[in-house]
């Protein structure tokens, strides 16, 4: 099928609008829905076909569908944001569209095409566009992701899938408020490995992070950072974001991307903007052990995590059970603050968008 408005129906149920008002004043992270979702379904003998934005609705699963018993699923996510000029727009959703594709070959998925998933993203928003929460720095986060559909118990490739886009209001991820975020070294757990899926954003990979992120709120912080599984030495990212550290001499490091972590679509706008600031950017493998000595010594001097939900985020603590360390001073360090005013300008349409990062949906 080619792309194009997908058939719309309407809600016949929508939220009514003093309760829609009442969910956004403190929308939190995904808790809060709109009224509408898209799905696409997909077999081997048809293709992708019958795209549509309907009601939400749950869904009806038989027992045996594929997604239930071999996990083979795929998700995304993306904002849109209401710029300073009224308008909505996307931030970079052709990288999200293009991340899904790589998810989709490594889980043995079929790839939807670029435009499709583009086309899913705008309609829903434009459909649910009274739900974005007016509260600072809030955005209607989108969800796509995409389940192995077919009835069958054989361990292969399923036959038939179903894609979709959810979306939710969101306000800040981290509930605190506190300046700064702490996190929690997993000695024992790892993430991913050589030749796994730590580069696809498939739902497998969070469900073996819950222990050790239990771990971590139990040790009182709020994030696991996970480490190399070879050697445990070396830091990778957290559980939903990666990492950046800066140095007294200007300079700015984030691990190297080659198959164990996310590319994380901030990830890569950080890399571009600190360039740009003038930042000796580098991608590099930096050691637990050098992380806390950096830190000790006072060479380190800011640590932040990015991604989509989290935007940028400073770092202020390190648990481990080698003992906690602090970073700078333990709250948000002034070059973390200046990417992040940078990126969300960016993201909002405060400055001007010099990298056609921002795609307009009206
Ligand atoms: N790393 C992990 C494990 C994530 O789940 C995310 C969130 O999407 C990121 C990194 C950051 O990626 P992005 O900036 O594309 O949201
Ligand atoms: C995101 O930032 O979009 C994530 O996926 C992180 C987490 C909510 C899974």
């Amino acid at each position: 099928m080619t792309s194009g408005a997908f058939p719309f129906e309407a809600n016949p149920n929508p939220v009514e609008t003093a309760e829609r008002a009442a969910r956004l004043v403190d929308p939190g992270f995904g808790r809060v829905f709109t009224d509408h979702m898209v799905t696409i379904r997909y077999s081997d003998a048809k293709g992708w076909y019958d795209a549509k934005v309907g009601p939400r609705a749950p869904l009806t699963l038989d027992p045996a569908t594929a997604v239930l018993h071999y996990a083979q699923e795929i998700f995304e996510g993306l904002k849109a944001y209401r710029l300073a000029d009224g308008t909505m727009a996307l931030f970079r959703p052709e990288q999200n569209a293009r991340r899904f594709q790589r998810s989709a070959k490594r889980l043995a998925m079929p790839e939807l095409p670029e435009e499709m998933f583009l086309q899913a993203c705008k309609q829903l928003v434009q459909v649910d566009k009274d739900w974005f929460p007016p509260v600072d720095g809030g955005s209607i986060y989108l969800r796509p992701f995409m389940i192995a559909s077919e009835v069958f118990l054989g361990v292969k490739p399923s036959a038939e899938y179903l894609f979709m886009v959810i979306a939710s209001s969101a306000g800040n991820y981290f509930k605190s408020g506190a300046p700064a975020i702490s996190i929690w070294v997993s000695e024992q757990y790892t993430r991913a490995a050589r030749g796994g899926t730590g580069a696809a954003k498939c739902g497998g990979n969070y469900a073996a992070s819950l222990v050790a992120q239990s771990e971590a709120i139990r040790q009182g912080c709020d994030q696991v950072v996970f480490l190399d599984a070879a050697e445990h030495r070396w830091v990778e990212e957290l559980g939903g974001m990666n990492l950046f550290f800066l140095f007294d001499d200007g300079s700015l490091i984030t691990p190297p991307a080659d198959g164990t972590i996310l590319e994380g679509i901030t990830r890569d706008s950080v890399l571009t903007l600190a360039r740009a600031q003038g930042l000796n950017v580098r991608e590099e493998r930096y050691a637990v052990d050098q992380w806390r000595a950096d830190a000790e010594s006072g060479r380190l001097v800011e640590v932040f995590a990015c991604g989509t939900a989290a935007v940028v985020t400073p770092v202020g603590t390190v648990k481990s059970t080698q003992g906690d360390f602090t970073i700078g001073a333990g709250g948000a360090g002034q070059i973390t603050q200046q990417i992040r005013t940078k990126l969300v300008d960016i993201q909002r349409g405060a400055t001007p968008d010099t990298h056609g990062w921002v795609q307009r949906i009206d």
